[in-house]
């Protein structure tokens, strides 16, 4: 009965101006502040991309340094965060750890009612900071094992996979981790940064609008593809000692039969991206290396195998997720893990887009066509 044009999904809809990236369908590519990801993933630490997307701009040598020193100041985990998570059961998802943790630290803050652009910035390069211990406490109670202590001589990565393994990753692992962290970093108006933004146009703070958006990002369709491809994998049945030709085939019948039952297969498709996700090709080389490096060419044949199968059926293209799930799983990340990875690397552009919200704000409210019974007496 109502004739307003609805926006399902708000699909194409142009929300806001975003000065953090840019995605371009029509040439697969996305920048971040203007600079192409790839270049990014090749050159900077995740710590310099975090500065870019934070203040617009590459960090001079002494901005760089001074961050780097508040990152390993603030990399041990937080006492009261340990708490919290020691009264949940070990099994509880991973996701929902991490969103408690931030929810724990927003609570702790000692500024958490200021949130002048100074505070906020500095909120967001503790949180940062902050989030790899939660992840990596997580995963080592998962595993029954001993907090590993931060290392202050390691960069970001390398102490993030330190904390979680409890020993130094070689280069090729580090550099894999780097570039995935880079190229989950940022992504526009994706469902948790607009999650994000949303609640920050309440004008509510930092921690909340953090916590809000992981609970988006939990979800299949979103940032939860990544466990999801790793179950698919599961599912198909990994075998060390099969070809990759024999492994490929049995994906290929997997994916008939999925497609046939009408079954979404997740680390496929894209809201925006309809003819290849930009940022596939940089992890899938990522991924190459860390097949390479430990001698696991049967699982590209399951990875090859799916990709082809859903090409030939669907004309659907992979995204960041199905090339990143494999490369954590090789690198001895639980499953379940793989999504709070995600988290550790959006909470930059998260907190670039919380920033933006809040200097040029509008509150986000918008209205509904009413599909209910027509006004009727008691
Ligand atoms: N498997 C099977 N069919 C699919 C898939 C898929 N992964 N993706 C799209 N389709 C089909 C869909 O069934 C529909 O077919 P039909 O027109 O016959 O009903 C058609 O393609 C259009 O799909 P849609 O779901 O209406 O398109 P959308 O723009 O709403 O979907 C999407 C985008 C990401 C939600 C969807 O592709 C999907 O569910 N993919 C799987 C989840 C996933 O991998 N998400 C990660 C997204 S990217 C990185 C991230 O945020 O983490």
């Amino acid at each position: 009965t109502n004739s307003e044009k609805i926006y399902k999904g708000l699909a194409g809809v142009v929300a806001d101006h975003t000065a953090v990236s840019k995605v371009n369908p029509e040439s697969n590519s996305l920048l971040y502040r203007g600079y192409p990801v790839q270049q990014l993933a090749a050159q900077l630490s995740f710590e310099e991309v975090a500065l870019l997307l934070w203040t617009g701009e590459l960090p001079t040598q002494e901005e760089k340094d001074e961050f780097i020193a508040l990152e390993r100041s603030h990399r041990a985990l937080d006492s009261r965060v340990k708490a919290a998570i020691d009264l949940l059961p070990l099994d509880a998802h991973p996701m929902d750890v991490g969103r408690t943790a931030v929810s724990v630290l927003g609570a702790n803050h000692p500024q958490s009612g200021d949130s002048s652009p100074e505070v906020e910035l500095r909120k967001a390069k503790e949180l940062f900071a902050a989030f790899p211990a939660v992840v990596a406490y997580d995963q080592r109670r998962r595993r029954k094992q001993e907090v590993v202590e931060p290392r202050d001589d390691l960069d970001y990565s390398q102490n993030f996979l330190w904390m979680t393994f409890g020993e130094e990753a070689p280069e090729e692992v580090v550099d894999a981790f780097r570039v995935s962290m880079v190229l989950y970093a940022e992504h526009s108006f994706n469902a948790s940064t607009f999650t994000a933004r949303v609640v920050t146009s309440t004008l509510s703070d930092l921690h909340s609008a953090v916590t809000a958006a992981i609970g988006a990002l939990k979800g299949p369709l979103h940032g939860g593809a990544n466990e999801a491809v790793m179950h698919t994998f599961e599912e198909i049945g990994i075998d060390k000692d099969e070809t990759r030709e024999e492994a490929a085939a049995r994906a290929k019948t997997w994916m008939e039969q999925a497609l046939a039952e009408k079954r979404k297969v997740m680390g496929f498709g894209h809201r925006v991206y309809k003819s290849g996700d930009s940022r596939v090709p940089t992890m899938k080389q990522a991924l190459d290396a860390m097949v390479e490096y430990y001698g696991r060419g049967e699982l590209m044949g399951l990875y090859d195998g799916l990709e082809a199968a859903m090409g030939e059926a669907k004309n659907i293209l992979p995204n960041l997720d199905y090339p990143a799930g494999p490369t954590y799983h090789l690198m001895g990340f639980d499953t379940e893990m793989f999504t709070p990875l995600f988290i550790a690397a959006r909470i930059t552009g998260w907190t670039a887009h919380i920033q933006e919200q809040r200097a040029d704000n509008s509150l986000i409210r918008p209205l509904s066509a009413y599909s209910g019974p027509d006004e009727r007496s008691l």
